[in-house]
């Protein structure tokens, strides 16, 4: 149904084990009437099948997954507010899902449900310092040399295209940028052999193509990583995986390995797409007229909008239910899955009534919620490498136009991550 493409992948298919199984509810009859999550109309248009179940259904929607595993899509501002504030009720430790038996090993959201033992799975007070350690090394990121550090890594990258007057902007630009960026922050070069193998085995096992092989890929990412964190072990430098290695909390090696993983793997894709579906609103919309002097709205309101209209986690999975409860009305059983929808969330009536989604400020749920969301100051990092990484490609290329209609332009085709396959552009070639 849908690619395994998503945000915080977690565990190769073959690495994620799944927990001894509890048996699943018999025939809720809820689900008897639930919706097929995927399909090509949800891809394109996700925003008009929101708006059509939650006619149907309210704020908490049946939904079948992969494979018509049932679970509760949660399409409500305020409902997805409650479920991330309520942690004791809906909890991350994927082990309670009481679907387990009916998973097959190789399902394809295996990457993003199975559990591993990192910063993303773990609960109370054993995810509250994990995560203060990742908060704790990323917020002595220097953002003026973050910045820095995209611009240096935007020019090369623009650099190998810039002469031919065209790019496919996804793949050369928007998801080659921040990948480079978070392995930089963690301690890498931006370039050199074993980086270029990283961001390729990131990029198999983030977001496999046709003949990889993302569990052998998922492998290499882990070997390399532990020998990044040996090495850094040895020889301390600044950067985030020094820091959190000498946090006082004294997490194992192996646990910083793991949570490694998580901060990489969450930093790319989102923000890859954050990029990508920015350009794609300033390349289309005559509100953001693409030169300085033409401009009316910025590249930073450009990046808000995206935020809660496009936002690039447009479903998270998930949370699984403590105990039986209710919410919006639905008897939700003990280890039944949760899903967040947070795209829906953005764009509830019941928030804008007057049915113009949008604000300038960033009450939107697109960096999640509560314990789990994204952790301060990730946020602030991300809006440095998205900002960077689209005023710098405006800046080397005044003239950059769309290579195709607008409506040509394809959304990916899952249900997990809003962002386009392709970018195809042209612009006045630039010589060296
Ligand atoms: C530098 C870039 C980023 C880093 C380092 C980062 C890091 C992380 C980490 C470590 C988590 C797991 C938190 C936990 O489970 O306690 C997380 C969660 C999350 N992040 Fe990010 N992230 C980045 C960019 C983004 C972007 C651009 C978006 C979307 C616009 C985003 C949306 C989310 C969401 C929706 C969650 C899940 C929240 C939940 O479970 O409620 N992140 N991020």
């Amino acid at each position: 149904m849908n690619e395994p493409s998503g945000h915080l992948p977690t565990a190769s298919p073959a690495a994620a084990v799944p927990p001894p199984a509890v048996p699943p509810p018999a025939g809720c009859p809820a689900h008897e009437t639930a919706v097929r999550l995927g399909g090509l109309e949800y891809q394109q248009t996700p925003a008009e099948l929101y708006r059509e179940l939650r006619r149907r259904y309210g704020a908490v929607a049946p939904v079948l997954l992969d494979g018509d595993v049932p679970a509760w899509l949660v399409l409500g501002y305020p409902e997805v507010s409650y479920v991330t504030a309520h942690d004791d009720l809906f909890a991350r430790d994927s082990r309670r899902w009481n679907q387990w038996e009916a998973i097959p090993v190789d399902w394809p959201l295996m990457p993003f449900v199975g559990y591993q033992p990192s910063v993303l799975f773990t609960e109370g007070a054993e995810h509250q310092l994990r995560a203060s350690v990742i908060t704790e090394a990323l917020e002595v990121v220097d953002q003026f040399e973050l910045a820095q550090w995209c611009r240096r890594i935007a020019g090369l990258l623009i650099n190998a295209f810039a002469g031919s007057g065209q790019a496919e902007l996804m793949s050369a630009y928007a998801h080659a940028l921040p990948m480079r960026a978070a392995v930089q922050m963690c301690g890498m070069p931006a370039r050199g052999t074993d980086t270029e193998e990283l961001v390729r085995d990131l990029r198999i096992s983030l977001d496999a193509g046709e003949g990889d092989d993302p569990v052998a890929a998922y492998v290499r990412v882990q070997e390399r990583i532990r020998r990044l964190v040996k090495e850094k072990r040895a020889v301390p430098g600044a950067d985030v995986t020094s820091r959190m290695l000498s946090h006082p909390a004294g997490l194992s090696d192996e646990e910083i390995v793991q949570d490694l993983i998580s901060v990489i793997a969450a930093a790319q894709q989102p923000t890859a797409n954050w990029i990508g579906n920015t350009l794609r609103l300033l390349l289309t919309d005559d509100r953001f007229a693409l030169n300085v002097s033409g401009g009316r709205l910025s590249v930073g309101q450009a990046l808000n909008e995206v935020l809660w209209l496009d936002t690039p986690t447009q479903n998270f999975i998930g949370r699984w239910a403590v105990r039986d409860t209710t919410l919006a009305g639905r008897r939700i059983r003990a280890g039944d899955c949760v899903v967040l929808g947070l795209a829906a969330a953005n764009t509830d009536p019941q928030i804008w009534p007057e049915g113009h989604v949008g604000a300038e400020n960033a009450a939107h749920l697109s960096f999640g919620n509560g314990e789990h969301r994204c952790p301060y100051p990730a946020p602030m990092l991300a809006d440095v490498i998205a900002r960077t990484a689209v005023e710098t490609l405006l800046e080397r290329l005044p003239d950059v136009v769309l290579a195709v209609e607008p409506a040509e332009l394809a959304w990916r085709p899952s249900v997990w991550m809003r962002g386009l396959t392709a970018l195809p552009v042209r612009f006045t070639p630039v010589m060296q």
